[in-house]
């Protein structure tokens, strides 16, 4: 079966074409994400203007390998060569869900092919399942990204359950909150990342603790909002002792920044682990590029006898091919009159 997907959840505008849930035929991405650099965040409104711009252009894109150099429009490619179009209806922005779901309901009209609504948050665990079909179950899926930390369980391919999540900010948004304290622009995790691989930690004399909100209670729940505010304790009491903004102070801030986030996630996730005896532990959703968190969940998995998942980073953030996994996988074909754009569409009940 082959799949058109549309994912325009969040600043990215994406289309891919997929054969029977794992074969990627095509993929197109494009972002506007320079675009909201001076804003020092995403404005959806931007955001939604470029999609409407650049949404016929990518699906375009990623239906051109199927044109074979004849020239027909889109339609008539989508109507000879795809089975479906999957399109992520949410949780999102709501001008950027409406730019992807009305263009999707037009081409399911158009071409009468059916059409699978898509839960973007749900469909980041299957990024893990196009690089390995070999995964084997119970696992545990972690969904770590700039809006969500969620925590799944999955019996199998198709059974997904939400076991917890984040109570407020969502491990990316605690990254990119933090970085832009520390200066680093709209640099976010990456940037983070960077500059704690700057610091000599066992040279490092200076004592920064940063709280790890919620790892020792029971749930499986997450809390990260609290960092910003602790973060700049931190730096008051470094200030309080002569000590001036530096390299050195910055580095350490992000270093403990980091240690602090992913101590929490690995927590979690491994007590999620070991009360479902999981034999796989999925990561996705771009905190999972972080590589101090993959380093903790490889050295930490050893003792469980699970195995750690990690797609390649092109399909940890957002694009259009995990929508069409999942959709092949999990998804349920829905009727284009009803299909709607729901952009506080939960993450707790699967659809
Ligand atoms: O999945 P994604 O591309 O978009 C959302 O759906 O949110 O995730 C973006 C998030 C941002 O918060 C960014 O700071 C974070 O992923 N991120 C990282 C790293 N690379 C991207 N966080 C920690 N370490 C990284 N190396
Ligand atoms: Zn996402």
């Amino acid at each position: 079966m082959r799949i058109l997907a549309i994912e325009t959840s969040c600043d990215e505008t994406a289309a891919a074409v997929v054969e029977d849930g794992v074969k990627v035929l095509s993929s197109a991405v494009a972002t506007s994400a320079a675009m909201h650099e001076k804003y020092g965040g995403i404005v959806p409104e931007v955001a939604s203007r470029e999609q409407l711009k650049c949404i016929i252009p990518t699906i375009e894109e990623a239906m051109k390998p199927h044109k074979n150099g004849v020239n027909v429009s889109v339609y008539q490619c989508i109507g000879d060569t795809i089975d479906a179009i999957a399109v992520t209806v949410g949780p999102g922005l709501i001008g950027s869900l409406l730019v992807g779901v009305e263009t999707a309901k037009t081409i399911a009209f158009v071409t009468g092919k059916l059409i699978i609504p898509v839960n973007h948050v749900l469909a980041h665990s299957y990024a893990n399942f196009l690089i390995n079909q070999q995964i084997q179950f119970p696992a545990i899926s972690l969904v770590v990204s700039g809006g969500h930390t969620e925590l799944y369980l999955m019996k199998n391919i198709k059974d997904l359950t939400w076991l917890g999540g984040t109570l407020d900010d969502a491990a990316g948004e605690a990254f990119d909150k933090t970085a832009r304290l520390l200066g680093f622009g709209n640099g976010g995790g990456a940037a983070i990342q960077e500059a704690s691989s700057q610091l000599k930690i066992e040279n490092c004399k200076l004592k920064i603790i940063l709280p790890r909100p919620m790892m020792h209670d029971d749930s499986l729940n997450f809390s990260f909002s609290g960092l910003k505010t602790a973060i700049l304790r931190e730096w008051k009491k470094l200030e309080l002792q002569g000590l001036t903004r530096s390299d050195l102070v910055i580095n350490a801030l992000a270093y403990e920044v980091q240690e602090a986030i992913t101590d929490v996630l690995v927590k979690k996730t491994l007590r999620a682990a070991q009360l479902h005896r999981a034999k796989s532990l999925l990561l996705s959703g771009g905190v999972a590029a972080n590589l101090r968190l993959r380093e903790k969940f490889s050295t930490k998995l050893e003792t469980l006898n699970s195995k750690l998942f990690v797609p390649p980073a092109a399909l940890c953030t957002d694009n259009a091919v995990t929508i069409a996994a999942y959709a092949y996988f999990k998804g349920k074909q829905g009727d284009w009159h009803t299909i709607t754009a729901v952009p506080d569409l939960s993450v707790e009940i699967p659809i």
